[in-house]
């Protein structure tokens, strides 16, 4: 359905064309002065500039017209040509109960079932899941689930990094380690090869990183293992997939903990066999061509103002780098889903790479020119010093190490609790503190940096996943003390001030979700499910429901909470924050 600004949008345009001025200046916003209005309209000025009159008297002219209308309570001009509009109580009732009756409620939707491709995640194979992989998952689920709720066709690929020097460190480690796997012996042809664990894997990496620091013979090593796997040696590729088994069972077991899943687990790898074609693609176009032994597209423009180096394709050994497989990834991705945009939720600081890639893309034809490729870069999450975060120790955390560190905090918080029994505690502290993690990333726009407070992000008061938590739960026992779960929800009347702010708060969420959708920015969901359990409290606080003893009045405000709650819960669930029933 239209978000209640394109509705008023309409009809004002229709007044401004009635009065023999452009439809487009009848453009509605919703007021930022509730006491003086609810919308307004600034067109008048515009077409006083265009008609040569005074905005007042254009603006007369419009509420002339549409003061007839018997959705407006009010319309008022105001010097020197706002035009300022008040609904009736009967009309929002009416949009509500379309709400209510809608099965996106009220959210509006894609209706040209355009598909996207969402590229978030990015862990590397062989290496724990740290910190900052952490900002892509959650940024990027809540971004998936807020274009599925919209109408899009999503597809999620988490886009491993499993084709790099990190599996040719391990894969030269573990030859040194063992030299008797057959599977490193060179005539190896396929067979069994030693079963590998998540700890063998973490202990190795970091071990094996170091190592190629220090000692060149072992450095070189690793590059010949990752250049021997990627041209196929039958024993490395079979290592690699036991690391890849291994390396995915722990990701899937981790990104679940945090309520994160793919619809494709491809990575680089899966880039390779389009790698051949990419060449020949850009050989065709003839946009590949010689630089220091490197094959490169020149990728600069005119209106660049800061220097725009080449993309590298293949380097002087022939081997593939990351903007290699990016590209080839987008022939794949555009010949399985033919997407009419594919982002990337990647830290912000490989800008500079996603915009080579995109630009040969578009050079070299990969996907069609309108096709939108855009990277939703995002900022580092810090530490209270302002640097990234690091564990005590000065070490990068794991991912894991995180969850615990928060679910242990909130804990202690919901120690004192009498709404949380001893055998519900510990389900509840994990979901309290990953939705306290979860917002307190959300709520900043995606590509800001923010300081990781614990303390801040666990409080019941302010913009906080444990506010919205807590509302949902007093929502919750408010429904139960009346015994009406089950009811149906449905309001007919409209009885005090608190209660219009809450229904125009409702009424006003499927602009933010246009808003949000439009701008990719999950932060804008946060920031309105925040606004809705606010103005309930304020609506709880003014209106006795437990004592209140007309019957109908009960019943509009049950359904009213009733319907906040399912709204806040929608909004909850596009961030990935699981609720709780009481805490
Ligand atoms: N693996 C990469 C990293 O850790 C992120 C991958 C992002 N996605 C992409 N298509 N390049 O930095």
């Amino acid at each position: 359905m239209k978000t209640i600004t394109q509705i008023l949008t309409q009809i004002v345009s229709d007044a401004f064309e009635e009065c023999g001025y452009e439809r487009t200046l009848g453009t509605v916003f919703v007021s930022d002065r509730m006491d003086l209005c609810q919308f307004q309209c600034n067109g008048s000025f515009q077409a006083a500039k265009l008609h040569k009159k005074a905005p007042f008297i254009i603006a007369e002219e419009i509420k002339n017209v549409i003061e007839k209308n018997p959705a407006f309570l009010k319309v008022e001009v105001a010097k020197p040509g706002f035009i300022n509009m008040t609904m009736t109580d009967g009309y929002l009732i009416e949009l509500l109960g379309k709400i209510i009756s809608d099965e996106h409620l009220g959210i509006p939707q894609n209706e040209k079932n355009e598909t996207i491709v969402i590229d978030y995640g990015g862990p590397n194979v062989a290496k724990p899941l740290h910190i900052g992989h952490l900002r892509s998952a959650i940024i990027g689920e809540s971004l998936k689930r807020l274009a599925r709720e919209c109408g899009y066709n999503v597809i999620s690929d988490v886009h491993l990094g499993d084709w790099g020097l990190q599996i040719g460190l391990v894969i030269a480690e573990l030859e040194e380690r063992n030299p008797d796997w057959t599977c490193f012996s060179p005539d190896f042809a396929d067979g069994e090869v030693p079963e590998l664990n998540a700890d063998m894997l973490n202990e190795i990496y970091p071990f094996a990183s170091q190592k190629s620091k220090t000692d060149e013979v072992f450095k070189e090593k690793a590059h010949q293992a990752t250049f021997e796997l990627q041209s196929g040696r039958p024993g490395y590729i079979a290592v690699w997939k036991e690391i890849l088994r291994v390396s995915i069972a722990d990701l899937k077991e981790n990104y679940s903990k945090l309520d994160v899943d793919f619809d494709l687990w491809y990575g680089e790898s899966d880039a390779d066999k389009y790698i051949d074609e990419l060449v020949q693609i850009l050989t065709d176009k003839k946009l590949l061509h010689e630089s220091e032994g490197a094959m490169v597209v020149d990728v600069e423009l005119e209106t660049d103002k800061a220097p725009m180096p080449p993309v590298i394709i293949k380097k002087s050994d022939n081997s593939s780098i990351y903007a290699t497989t990016d590209l080839a990834t987008i022939i794949q991705r555009n010949r399985d889903f033919s997407p009419q945009k594919i982002w990337y939720v990647v830290d912000k600081r490989q800008d500079l790479h996603f915009t080579q890639v995109f630009r040969c893309a578009k050079k070299a034809e990969l996907v069609p020119e309108d096709t939108e490729l855009e990277l939703l870069g995002f900022g580092t999450m810090n530490g209270s010093d302002g640097k990234p975060y690091k564990t005590r120790d000065g070490g990068v955390m794991k991912l894991s190490d995180l969850i615990e560190t928060v679910t242990n905090a909130a804990a202690e918080k919901l120690r004192s609790s009498e709404f949380v029994s001893e055998q519900d505690h510990e389900e509840i502290a994990k979901r309290v503190g990953i939705a306290a993690v979860k917002f307190g990333d959300l709520i900043n726009h995606r590509s800001k940096d923010y300081i990781f407070d614990i303390d801040k992000f666990l409080s019941f008061e302010g913009k906080t996943g444990t506010y919205l938590l807590y509302t949902i739960t007093r929502i919750n026992s408010i429904i139960r003390k009346t015994n009406s779960e089950d009811t149906d929800i449905k309001v007919d009347m409209l009885y005090t001030d608190a209660e219009r702010e809450l229904i125009l708060s409702i009424l006003l969420t499927g602009d933010v979700f246009r808003h949000a959708i439009d701008e990719k920015a999950p932060n804008y969901i946060c920031d309105n499910a925040y606004k809705l359990a606010a103005v309930f409290s304020k609506f709880y606080h003014d209106n006795h429901i437990l004592g209140e003893t007309d019957e109908n009045k009960k019943r509009n405000w049950i359904s009213l909470i009733a319907f906040t709650r399912k709204l806040i819960l929608k909004h909850l669930d596009i961030l990935a924050i699981e609720p709780v029933e009481n805490m």
